[in-house]
């Protein structure tokens, strides 16, 4: 084995506060990984140069977060399906001169819905809220879960729209007003930024019931606005920090072939939040 460790980044700006060399880090020790993952602030004009520079010092591969997931879809010289799909890049793998470009935000969510949380997707009634990077990201791996449908709703409906036409040869999907949202559904995921501002989607408390889960991709030490507003109406709820720790854990196969163990990961971060 050689005595130097393999160099991997997260990329972002601002990133003072990514959880990732955290979680990386705490796989790294758990599978016996000679690795070391660091933060890279890369200035807002230089995500470029910033991976570059990366490369020529021995980085393996890179996470990529806020602003630079579609600047890293552009550098990529080859991509994967589902970072096609999801028309973003949070996964770079430097192989020789390649540059491989994936996404591993949708599977990541998935997978803490259907294994962590126990909630299978297929044949469900599926409502996404959100039309943004975040809503795109996850459509594919969802659609893979065969629902009975997903329903895309946002602000902007053209935006719903233009998703669900893009997505409409993977599986039944349908675009929608928030007004026109009356019918209660199984699986709701807000992929709305509303959370960050403390917003709530204008969503009829129709959509849920004490059926329904309820999933928010941002996360916190309390939950979230739309996460109280679920549960008022009887929903299940639950926030993204699962889909973190999986996104990451995919990363981390798809760097080193191995996989780590989420749970003790998740606990963690959420006792330390
Ligand atoms: P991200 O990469 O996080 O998805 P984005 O691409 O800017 O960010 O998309 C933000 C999404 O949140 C959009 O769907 C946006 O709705 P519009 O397309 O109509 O702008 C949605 N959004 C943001 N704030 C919201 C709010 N307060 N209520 C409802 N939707 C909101």
């Amino acid at each position: 084995m050689s005595l130097v460790p393999d160099r991997y980044a997260v990329i972002g700006n601002p990133i003072a506060h990514s959880k990732s060399p955290d979680i990386h880090t705490r796989f790294a020790a758990q599978t016996g990984q000679h690795l070391v993952y660091e933060r890279l602030l890369a200035p807002l004009d230089g995500f470029v140069p910033a991976v570059r520079d990366f490369i020529g010092s021995g980085g393996k591969g890179a996470n990529v977060t806020v602003p630079f997931k579609l600047e890293a879809y552009a550098l990529a010289t080859a991509l994967t399906p589902r970072a096609e799909a999801a028309g973003a890049v949070n996964t770079l793998k430097f192989d020789g001169d390649a540059i491989v470009g994936d996404n591993t935000d949708g599977i990541g969510m998935v997978t803490d819905i259907v294994r962590n949380a126990g909630i299978a997707i297929k044949d469900k009634k599926v409502l996404l809220l959100g039309a943004g990077g975040a809503a795109r990201g996850v459509i594919l791996p969802v659609l893979d879960e065969q629902p009975s449908e997903l329903v895309i709703a946002n602000r902007t409906v053209s935006k719903a729209a233009d998703l669900a036409s893009q997505f409409a040869r993977y599986g039944r999907i349908s675009a929608s007003s928030f007004e026109d949202l009356q019918s209660r559904f199984d699986i709701i995921i807000n992929a709305t930024s509303a959370s960050l501002s403390d917003d709530l989607p204008p969503v009829s408390p129709a959509v849920f019931g004490d059926t329904t889960f309820a999933y928010d991709m941002m996360y916190g030490k309390e939950p979230t606005v739309f996460m109280r507003f679920a549960s008022s109406h009887g929903a299940a709820v639950r926030d993204g920090l699962g889909m973190l720790v999986e996104q990451a854990a995919e990363a981390f196969f798809v760097w080193r072939e191995v996989r780590p163990e989420t749970a003790p990961v998740y606990a963690e971060l959420r006792a330390r939040l």
